[in-house]
């Protein structure tokens, strides 16, 4: 008999912030916090972690009900009613900007908060990493995870690990089309690249192991702008990871982030592009016009279906205190790159590529623009009416004047 397989859950969302988009008020997560205490006591979950990211307020969530679980989706649902109602209290801002429907119809999906769950048999130990970004969008995290998952000169395990030498199968959507395509690293890794080089159009939803390890990564693909038909706020993604034994080890999952300086798109009005700034969840303000965007990385050990960081064992009510792989020293160096590389993306001011194509932009005034220009466009090819009978028996003469300047 197989054991129950535990599912590990981040659902977040957006529901103020004080000042401007920057972060959620601590009352608020003291809200959320009391919330799942009690969904941790009625036991729909088994633990939790409620932390932050810029604005965005993400829980962590431990249980055996499987993805999609109603009860599940209803305890994070209820966070965040909590958290508005303390957000329009205080009149922050944006408050209660996620959540886009009235009424909780079963689990959060087209709701508005994001959400990314995994489900599988829990190893012997089981190393876990989270990763929330703020200020972006889910395929944000496509290039760090084909460098983890498919760059050999990146993960050297891809080599000299015997499972994990098996490859990955990738889940990847077309997040326009509502699509999507299971593919496998390596043998098909120019092709699966071909695709996923398209971020605006193309996210990695899923990684699993194809020695039979199972998930190895899953990644929120919530597109919030398109779920609710008009911008409601960036969908600034969470990835949770299983590491080790096989699957990438943990210093292979953060190795990109300071290896190379990675350009996403979000940041100002969820319409330019900037360097992902790799920070702990404390640092993770905004400062910088809104930005530049922010990615946190934290890690727990799984402990029979509990999360086991740095606090004493046996803690209750989601005290607990994760390893913060970001908010190191080692990491300066890349944030300092980030700024520099933020800072050159800005001297582009209202240019691309510093701000993205017209059809990736948050933010346009440029349909009202044209519309009050209707009538003053011209077609290139219409010669006024006049200039165009004078000009006809001109027309050899310039024909002759090209031929000889060709000559
Ligand atoms: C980006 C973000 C911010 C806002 C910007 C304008 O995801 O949340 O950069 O887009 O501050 O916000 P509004 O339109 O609320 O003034
Ligand atoms: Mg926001
Ligand atoms: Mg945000």
């Amino acid at each position: 008999m197989s054991a129950e397989k535990v599912t590990v859950s981040i659902i977040k969302a957006d529901v103020g912030s004080v000042v401007g988009h920057a972060r959620p008020h601590p009352s608020m997560l003291d809200a959320a916090r009391n919330v799942l205490k009690d969904a941790q006591k009625a036991g729909t979950i088994e633990d939790f972690y409620v932390t932050r990211v810029g604005d965005d307020i993400n829980l962590y969530m431990t249980h055996y009900k499987g993805e999609n679980n109603k009860d599940v989706h209803g305890a994070a649902w209820e966070c965040f009613q909590q958290a508005t109602k303390i957000a329009k209290k205080m009149k922050l801002y944006a408050a209660g900007q996620d959540i886009l429907t009235d009424a909780f119809s079963g689990n959060v999906k087209g709701a508005g908060p994001g959400s990314a769950e995994m489900t599988f048999e829990e190893r012997g130990s089981e190393p876990l990493l989270f990763f929330m970004a703020d200020k972006t969008e889910p395929s944000a995290y496509t290039l760090p995870l084909t460098r983890i998952f498919m760059d050999p000169f990146t993960t050297t395990g891809l080599v000299i690990d015997k499972r994990a030498k098996q490859g990955f199968d990738f889940e990847i959507q077309d997040v326009m089309a509502n699509k999507k395509v299971v593919m496998s690293a390596p043998e098909e890794s120019w092709s699966i690249l071909s695709l996923l080089g398209d971020t605006s159009r193309y996210a990695i939803k899923r990684i699993n192991s194809r020695a039979g390890i199972g998930p190895a990564a899953v990644v929120s693909t919530d597109k919030l702008n398109m779920t609710a038909g008009r911008y409601v706020g960036k969908d600034d993604p969470v990835c949770i990871c299983r590491c080790q034994s096989g699957l990438p080890s943990v210093g292979e999952y953060t190795q990109p982030f300071l290896n190379s300086t990675m350009l996403v798109a979000g940041w100002m009005r969820g319409s330019h592009i900037g360097a992902f700034y790799p920070c702990s969840p404390e640092d993770s303000d905004p400062t910088y016009y809104d930005g530049p965007p922010r990615v946190c990385c934290l890690g727990f050990q799984l402990n029979n279906g509990k999360l086991q960081g740095l606090e004493p064992y046996g803690a209750k009510n989601g005290e607990h205190i994760p390893v913060d792989f970001f908010g190191t020293s080692t990491f300066d160096e890349a944030r300092r790159n980030a700024i520099r590389a933020s800072k050159f993306m800005r001297s582009q001011g209202p240019f691309v590529p510093s701000i993205l194509g017209a059809e990736e932009m948050e933010y346009t005034s440029r349909p009202d623009v044209l519309k009050e220009l209707t009538s003053r466009f011209v077609s290139l090819d219409e010669k006024p009416k006049k200039a165009a009978a004078k000009k006809a028996p001109a027309k050899k003469t310039t024909s002759k004047k090209k031929k000889v300047e060709v000559e």
